[in-house]
């Protein structure tokens, strides 16, 4: 307030300096969070879209994106992340479209909340473990361990994607 008290003029009295109040965190309604996915044939949509509406049913402000259309600096600058991605190749994330994007993200996701889903057809997870291990290798704060859908998603599938937004909302 520099060298002068701050003095009512109403009835010249000092006022009291109040500090400035950090924005209100209540519930989750400041944080963003965005929804980033990767999908062939739909599978990991459906599941993102579910993720989505757990999130904003927790309160949170989030965004839907498919890959392509976010930029990994872009989604480094979201407070949290939930990212979509089938198994592909041989158990690996989609290469040409998701996995340079994760590349980029990676660096950039230290101590930020982390949801991972994805679908996968006749493996048995080994492409989350491998992707869970990789954030965890960069200190991202995963909010568990990689939700994963066998081919398209039941009601089953779909409730724990719900789950996984409002987990992600909370953390
Ligand atoms: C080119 C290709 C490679 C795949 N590789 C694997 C794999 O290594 N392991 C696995 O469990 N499923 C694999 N799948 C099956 C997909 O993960 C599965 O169909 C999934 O539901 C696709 O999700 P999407 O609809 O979001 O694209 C592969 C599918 C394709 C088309």
């Amino acid at each position: 307030m520099g060298e002068y008290a701050k003095i009512d003029a109403r009835d010249g009295s000092q006022l009291k300096e109040e500090p400035a109040k950090p924005a209100e965190r209540n519930g989750n309604t400041m944080s963003k969070a965005a929804v980033i996915y990767w999908s062939g044939t739909g599978n990991t949509e459906t599941m993102a879209n579910a993720v989505l509406a757990g999130l904003r049913e927790a309160g949170a402000e989030a965004e839907l994106f498919a890959v392509d259309k976010i930029a990994p600096a872009e989604a480094a600058g979201y407070d949290k992340l939930a990212l979509g991605c089938p198994s592909m190749g041989a158990e690996v994330l989609e290469e040409a479209e998701f996995e340079p994007f994760f590349t980029k993200l990676e660096n950039s996701i230290a101590g930020k909340p982390v949801a991972l889903f994805g679908s996968y057809g006749w493996g048995d997870g080994e492409w989350m473990r491998n992707w869970k291990d990789r954030c965890e290798a960069k200190d991202a704060n995963l909010v568990t361990e990689g939700l994963i859908a066998n081919e398209t998603p039941d009601d089953t599938a779909l409730a724990a994607c719900k789950d996984l937004g409002r987990k992600l909302a909370e953390a």
